[in-house]
């Protein structure tokens, strides 16, 4: 950990916000099991559910505040009593035990949901944290709707819940309706003219209604914000809460705009996304950032050719560090000789450039009828390719993983694949060049040229 950099704590609420997407609701065992992977993953608070909600609800919060230790485990409120005292009933247990409490602020909810003044919220906000800090001593306090609230207001409510013991300030914008450099002004404002904020710590909860959510995350971030709520794979209500793993990965692979910490180990990623989709039965968007199967594959010929020869050409962070086990390159009619080369090789054909562009014509032709070439498709197509033929030169050599492992073996029969690294005849009796630096470069451009 770089030590001046602040740290963001990182609030999940997929087990709450998360859970109230469509087609997401989780039984017990099923939240049970992604609370410990929120665990491995690191996460600092795990928002367990709306206690008051439902009796299932109440019975999950209770059984992760029992048994998941070290995160924080928060458990939601209306800011009334009977909610306030069924959430407390369910987290006693926990180690480190969060209630967070929620009130309306804009007026659109005072008028015509929650049909009250500002006075009367203003009051009711300040009761339902004090009766909270009476139970618990880490309340949250969040002003629903605050992006559309008068900002006046919303600093006198913020005010009178800090004065009543609210430790965490979450600002949500409920409806996903602001925009980075608004949301980042409202975070300033609220850390102006707010009384004692300094003993809270001001949260974003953004909602990605208009796709921003987690770019107005960051903007609160670096206005100030030191907690980010957020879910995995960004499920949640309509369009969904903004991306834990989005946020985390622009912190880590943008230190230079995101210097700041956060105590997510990144390698549990993936699984923590397979997981959720597993248990929901609601699957990753392909090209979802960060968790899409396709946020590591590579089609486009001069792409794969480039991540081939060093990854960093395409991809700004490695699979590996978000826990995908491999960058996969999708054979399509978009790719290059380079990448069909690889994957012959990984199947144990080993072709000069000659035989390649045999197989590569072929390969295109399949690839114009059929999406992906898979491997099977490959291997058809290069026994098809490799006829036994009247020549005495075969145009391919095939040199399949069991002959190439016994020619390693002590005492085996070498086996010299194609292209060979030093002078050796290829298929048509000519000697390969050796490798050289002008050739290297020749090479290289040829190769970027293949890809395409
Ligand atoms: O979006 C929202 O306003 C919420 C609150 C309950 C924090 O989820
Ligand atoms: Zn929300």
């Amino acid at each position: 950990m770089t030590p001046d950099r602040p740290r963001i704590t990182i609030f999940d609420t997929t087990l709450r916000d998360g859970e109230q997407s469509p087609g997401c609701s989780m039984n017990q065992q099923e939240k049970l099991r992604l609370a410990h992977q929120l665990d491995r993953l690191g996460v600092d608070v795990i928002e367990a559910g709306f206690p008051i909600a439902s009796e299932g609800d109440f019975e999950s919060v209770q059984a992760i505040a029992d048994v998941v230790r070290r995160p924080i485990i928060a458990g939601l409120a209306r800011a009334c009593q009977a909610d306030i005292e069924r959430a407390w009933e369910a987290l006693k247990d926990a180690k480190r035990p969060r209630i967070h409490v929620f009130l309306a602020t804009s007026d659109i909810h005072l008028q015509y949901k929650l049909r009250i003044t500002r006075d009367q919220c203003l009051a009711q906000a300040r009761e339902a944290v004090r009766l909270a800090k009476s139970l618990c001593p880490d309340v949250e306090f969040s002003p629903e709707d605050a992006t559309r609230t008068d900002p006046d207001f919303l600093c006198r409510v913020l005010d009178a819940v800090v004065e009543a013991g609210a430790t965490t300030l979450n600002i949500p914008d409920t409806v996903g309706y602001t925009v980075p450099s608004e949301f980042g002004a409202l975070i300033a404002i609220i850390r102006e003219r707010v009384k004692g904020i300094e003993k809270a710590t001001i949260s974003a909860h953004c909602h990605n209604d208009l796709g921003m959510a987690v770019a107005n995350a960051l903007a609160a971030i670096v206005a100030g914000a030191r907690q980010v709520e957020c879910t995995i794979n960004g499920i949640g209500e309509r369009a969904g809460n903004a991306s834990l793993e989005e946020i985390v990965m622009a912190m880590r692979v943008r230190p230079d705009r995101y210097p700041y910490e956060t105590g997510i180990v990144s390698e549990q990623i993936f699984a923590a996304s397979q997981m959720l989709s597993e248990v929901t039965g609601v699957p990753v968007q392909p090209n979802k950032a960060i968790t899409g199967r396709n946020a590591f594959a590579h089609e486009a010929g001069i792409h794969q050719d480039g991540v081939l020869k060093n990854p960093l050409t395409y991809e700004i962070m490695t699979p590996k560090s978000v826990g995908v086990p491999d960058s996969k390159l999708v054979l399509g009619k978009h790719s290059g000789r380079h990448a069909l080369a690889i994957r012959c090789e990984q199947l144990g054909y080993h072709f000069d450039r000659r035989a390649l562009d045999d197989i590569y014509r072929r390969f295109v032709h399949l690839a114009d009828k059929i999406k992906h070439v898979e491997d099977h498709h490959l291997l058809e197509l290069i026994r098809e390719t490799h006829k036994p033929s009247t020549s005495a030169t075969p145009l391919i050599e095939p040199i399949p993983n069991a002959i190439a492992a016994a020619a390693s073996a002590p005492g085996g029969e070498p086996v010299k694949p194609f292209p060979m690294a030093s002078p050796q005849p290829n298929a048509f009796g000519v000697p390969l060049p050796i490798s050289s630096e002008g050739h290297h470069e020749q090479t290289q451009q040829e190769d970027y040229l293949w890809g395409v």
